[in-house]
């Protein structure tokens, strides 16, 4: 949501800031601008559009400059315009800021401040920062006191960097519950959103926490506290993820890429450290009640979790969405609250979590971006290793956070003595056959999904079907459906079908069935019933199912045939087709496939 990219150094930065607001630019791609100094004035350039295209269109490589910070925009206050974007100067031109996250007074500070002569040029709730800056400074003529002033006035959540004409050689930045860290390398320095604004050029990481600010020149840094300005001493993190698996590699885009490393992300979250997923175990069984927590695809994750932890475990665990946690959950000091996470910044999650934490209940997460204020905040955290996960739409870290919650439920019940140690054993081992599994299937189906996406990419509403656990993951497939291709697909369980949603079938509606294989006799059977219902009154149907079926044209319209697997894993393998199937229905509409419209990676407002 947003993205911010500030350098510091000896030589020219315009190139490392366009390195690193392109690497952002999965947080935001709205529109996008710079602020460079020349000498001691502000050169600031911005637009509307992607990155490359603004940098190609405002030669901005050809400004030189030592110092600069850069912004790419995910909107939130105002529309995308070019005077929208960032980065804000202050009237005078002295100080340019660029922000994530909202300002909740912003309006009535703009209001004062308007009386006081200061002309707004934006929508934005960022400019009165600007300003402020400038106000404060005029009084202290210290840019840190400044800050320090603006800080304690505005209210909402930020991650905000500015350079002024007064310390030309300085970057200050701050932060409150959006993320922001600083990249510390010889002779240069680095501020950005996440480790992938500077994970090029350094890999020692200074990662800001809520209420502190941080002033960086090119040969040192210093990191206060917001509340009374004294020196905090940071510990340096060293970020271990390679920059090479933060690049394309080959693919078309970051989508496929992620969803071809899932063999991979899997196999890492297979070979996550026992002791850390047994203290999880722990305290699952220690806690009187329990909540899944998740937002999006992370919600589906936690419905996964559900089904999976009733069916191994016996143990019933409520699915909340992170945004709705608020008003239904009811926790206190013995309530576990888990939560899943790729990014680790969800701004609903998070809050759900500082609640729950409020009321002294227990914390766990899955998540996959190491030092995020999720991973930082909760009692145990479980890092699940799938490495960047760029493009918008989740689809690694999803399916290997799958992967960890199948390991802690078959912990659970291995220990509560629901499964036997041989039937663990067998799960474990159905669980290490689903790399080599996924990867025959992208091999030898993906040709086969991209043709009935390409046939079908017309289709404009699909109704996503599943039974029991596959309930969910025709939830999450839809999603993928929606974000990446803009098609209307609706996720529903099965059963549900015949209680109204029926009355829909016609020529305009086409559903794809998430079929479980035979051995689940019951669930089987029972999806089997719900297409024959459809195909009753003449609905389309694409049936994804596994080979000991048979084909069966009667039954479906068009079939996806996948190899025989263990129970466990079949509902995984089936996600793989959904995520496929929506990626090759966006190539087929020619979509932004990265970088679905109105979207941002990581939500890090409410
Ligand atoms: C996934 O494809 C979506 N872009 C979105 O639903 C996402 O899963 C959700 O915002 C939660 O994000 P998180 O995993 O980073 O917390």
């Amino acid at each position: 949501m947003c993205g911010i990219s500030g350098v510091v150094g000896l030589k020219d930065v315009s190139q490392l800031l366009f390195e690193g607001i392109r690497n952002l630019e999965y947080r935001g791609y709205d529109s996008c601008g710079v602020a460079l100094m020349n000498k001691t004035r502000l050169i600031i350039k911005k637009d509307i559009g992607g990155v490359e295209e603004f940098y190609r269109k405002h030669d901005v490589l050809q400004q030189k400059s030592n110092i600069g910070i850069a912004h790419t925009r995910w909107a939130t206050h105002g529309k995308v315009t070019q005077e929208n974007t960032h980065p804000f100067t202050s009237r005078d031109g002295n100080f340019a800021v660029v922000h994530n996250g909202i300002i909740s007074n912003y309006r009535p500070l703009r209001d004062q401040l308007k009386k006081e002569g200061y002309k707004f040029t934006s929508d934005t709730d960022t400019e009165v920062i600007a300003h402020l800056l400038e106000k404060f400074f005029k009084k202290s003529r210290n840019p840190e006191k400044a800050l320090v002033k603006t800080l304690n006035l505005i209210e909402g959540t930020f991650a905000l960097a500015f350079i002024c004409t007064y310390l030309p050689g300085h970057i200050f930045c701050a932060k409150r519950e959006s993320p922001l860290m600083l990249g510390i390398g010889d002779e240069i320095k680095f501020v950005g959103s996440d480790f992938n604004a500077f994970i090029d050029h350094t890999k020692n990481a200074v990662i800001l926490d809520d209420g502190e600010y941080a002033i960086l020149s090119r040969d040192s840094y210093v990191v206060k506290s917001i509340l009374n300005e004294e020196e905090i001493t940071k510990p340096i993190t060293k970020i271990e993820w390679d920059s090479e698996t933060s690049k394309k590699g080959g693919y078309p885009h970051y989508m496929l890429k992620e969803i071809y490393e899932q063999p991979q992300t899997i196999s890492n979250a297979l070979d996550l450290e026992p002791s850390g997923l047994d203290d999880v175990v722990k305290m699952f069984e220690k806690a009187e009640s329990s909540y899944f927590l998740g937002v999006g695809t992370t919600f589906y994750v936690a419905k996964y979790a559900q089904y999976i932890f009733s069916e191994l475990a016996q143990k019933f665990i409520a699915p909340i969405s992170s945004d709705e946690f608020l008003s239904l959950a009811n926790v206190n000091k013995k309530t576990l609250v888990f939560a899943m996470s790729q990014s680790g910044e969800t701004f609903d999650t998070l809050s759900a979590l500082k609640y729950s934490q409020s009321k002294g209940a227990k914390t766990a997460a899955v998540v996959n971006v190491m030092g995020s204020s999720i991973a930082r905040m909760v009692d145990k955290v479980v890092l699940q290793g799938s490495g960047p996960e760029i493009c918008v739409i989740s689809t690694k870290a999803a399916l290997s956070q799958m992967v960890v919650l199948t390991l802690l439920a078959m912990k659970l019940g291995l220990k509560k003595k629901v499964i036997t140690k041989k039937a663990y054993q067998e799960n474990l081992k159905s669980l290490k056959e689903l790399p080599a599994i996924i990867q025959g299937v992208l091999n030898e189906r993906s040709g086969f999904i991209h043709r009935i996406a390409n046939k079908y990419c017309k289709n404009k509403n699909w109704l996503y079907l599943g039974r029991g656990i596959y309930y969910p993951i025709a939830l999450e497939s839809a999603l993928k459906m929606k974000e990446v291709a803009y098609v209307h697909a609706e996720g529903m369980p099965a059963g549900f079908l015949k209680h109204g949603t029926l009355a829909m079938i016609d020529d305009d509606i086409s559903s794809i069935v998430f079929v479980p294989p035979k051995a689940k006799k019951d669930l089987y059977e029972s999806t089997i019933h719900s297409i024959e219902e459809i195909r009753a009154r003449s609905g389309f149907v694409l049936g994804i199912h596994f080979t000991e079926q048979g084909k069966n044209q009667d039954l479906f319209s068009e079939e996806l045939i996948l190899p025989n697997v263990p129970p466990l894993i079949a509902p995984l393998i089936q996600l793989v087709i959904g995520q496929l199937f929506a990626y090759f229905t966006a190539t087929s509409l020619k979509r932004n496939v990265d970088k679905p419209r109105s979207l941002a990676k990581s939500v890090t407002v409410g």
